[in-house]
């Protein structure tokens, strides 16, 4: 089959890998390259990256990519950078060369600092202003202690030798040789130092956490030209026309652009988010308030819980307990019996992110009998996920946000029949699955399309999505009740609070 341009080049860099995929001017998929990064855990809690490694691996996915597809570099239009979210990356300006380790998004070292700043009676004036919760998943406290702890770094940020970004920002800074430092509005909003109201940082709260202004690259949209490619990267002087955070990505991948729709991406971790219009609606229930897009100078904001264990769950079952070889068999396992005979697992393996933001809650099975076999524990597994995904739910409805009436999912375990078809029982709603799986890397394509005007408009990309499946929920109220029941009697024997 030959393929014709425009072409665009979306780079998804995530927490265990890069991706970089090429896709023609219908966003379908021509080529893609991956490559595993390393994750390094110096301490219990600490997660750290090598960002020189990022970068590496993110030219090698490009070229391998490009070079796969047999196309021409000069007919790539654009190139969208879409990312892990809130990893911190400190580098010299003159240099370009990270004065550390990126500090990932999972690590807890800044637990103590965030737990001084509740006391300190700081939290309100943060939610109200950025959205967020104080919790180490953020970056600011991250950067500063980058600051404190890497020899002479404050006193050079102070003087602005030195540049923050998160990974988006390393790599437009790196695919632009250096010529520009910016992030998008997305990644902004995850950092602690954003005002979701003005769109810009925050003096007062880079006052709080520390953090000289100095440091931080301009915010931009999410469809616009930051810059072009060094020719001698890729071949061409290709412009990066679009850059968002990942769950950003596959919102805006899944055509989510009207007030009320939401995606649900299964990977390591689970991310719900919701489109939830040009106004921010901010959360009771501790849901996080975050911007969706940014086109223009209109921004659309969202609603977000974050599960940190899906997939991890099912790796769990396969390599710590051996009872599945693959993803794919824990689905027949779950199929295999009727029901989950009172059976239920709480993945809580890194504590309990959104609604609960327990850290310390652990793991648990529970409900077992001498009958219990294997397929049971599969079963748990799978099922969790989908109770996950209903409580992030019913917490944006408590919100105000309004019940879905479909669930558009994707990611790995979105391939997995038996779980698509159980979440549509448990939400009691549609659950869409589309075709193209990576919807994050076809988010960061659509902005980079919509950036150099391949698109449009946003009707233009929502035209060209296409579902491969529906699922359409077939339970009965009793026994949606009983399970919901179960989980929340399991839930409240590992929670804290
Ligand atoms: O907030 C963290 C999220 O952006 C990480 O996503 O897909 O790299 O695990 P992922």
């Amino acid at each position: 089959m030959s393929v014709s341009g425009p072409f665009i080049l979306a780079i998804d860099q995530g927490t265990t890998s890069t991706r970089s995929i090429l896709f023609d001017s219908r966003l379908t998929r021509i080529s893609a390259s991956q490559r595993e990064i390393g994750q390094c855990y110096p301490r219990p809690g600490w997660v750290e990256h090598d960002a020189d490694e990022i970068w590496t691996s993110t030219l090698a996915t490009a070229r391998r990519a490009v070079a796969q597809a047999g196309v021409l570099a000069a007919d790539i239009a654009a190139i969208g950078i879409t990312n892990q979210r809130e990893t911190v990356v400190v580098w010299d300006r003159a240099t370009g060369a990270p004065i550390h380790k990126a500090i990932v998004w999972q690590d807890r070292r800044t637990a103590s600092v965030c737990e001084a700043l509740r006391s300190g009676g700081h939290e309100q004036a943060v939610r109200d202003a950025t959205g967020l919760l104080l919790d180490p998943y953020f970056s600011a406290t991250k950067i500063a202690w980058l600051l404190d702890e890497v020899p002479g770094a404050r006193a050079r940020a102070e003087r602005g030798e030195l540049a923050f970004g998160t990974i988006d920002c390393f790599l437009l800074w790196r695919l632009t040789g250096g010529r520009v430092h910016a992030t998008d509005a997305t990644n902004a909003s995850r950092t602690l130092l954003f005002d979701l109201q003005s769109g810009d940082w925050n003096e007062t709260l880079c006052d709080l956490f520390r953090v000289p202004p100095s440091l931080l690259p301009r915010v931009g949209g999410n469809a616009e030209i930051y810059g072009t490619t060094d020719r001698d990267l890729l071949g061409a002087a290709i412009p990066v026309a679009g850059m968002a955070g990942d769950q950003q990505a596959a919102l805006f991948g899944q055509a989510c652009f009207y007030p009320g729709m939401v995606k649900s991406t299964y990977g390591t971790g689970c991310f719900a988010v919701m489109n939830t219009s040009d106004t921010p609606l901010r959360s009771n229930n501790r849901l996080l308030t975050t911007v969706a897009y940014r086109l223009g100078n209109e921004t659309t904001f969202a609603l977000e819980g974050s599960i940190f264990i899906a997939g991890a769950a099912i790796k769990w079952l396969r390599d710590n307990l051996g009872i599945v070889d693959s993803a794919a068999q824990s689905a027949d396992l779950a199929a295999s019996i009727p029901d989950n005979d009172g059976v239920y697992m709480v993945p809580a393996f890194t504590g309990l992110g959104a609604p609960h933001w327990d850290p310390h809650a652990r793991a648990a099975l529970s409900g077992m009998t001498l009958g219990t076999t294997r397929a049971h524990i599969a079963r748990a597994a799978l099922e969790a996920v989908a109770y996950q995904t209903m409580d992030l739910v019913a917490a944006m409805t408590a919100d105000g946000a309004p019940a879905p009436d479909v669930m558009r999912v994707d990611g790995g375990m979105a391939a997995n029949d038996w779980f698509c078809g159980f979440l549509a029982d448990m939400l009691a709603t549609r659950v869409d699955r589309p075709v193209e799986l990576e919807t994050t890397a076809r988010g960061a394509a659509a902005l980079a399309g919509l950036g150099v005007g391949i698109f449009p408009d946003l009707a233009a990309i929502e035209a060209i999505s296409n579902f491969d499946r529906s699922f359409e929920p077939g339970m009965e109220n009793a026994e949606r009740e009983a399970n919901a029941k179960g989980w929340q009697c399991a839930l409240a024997g590992v929670l804290n609070n």
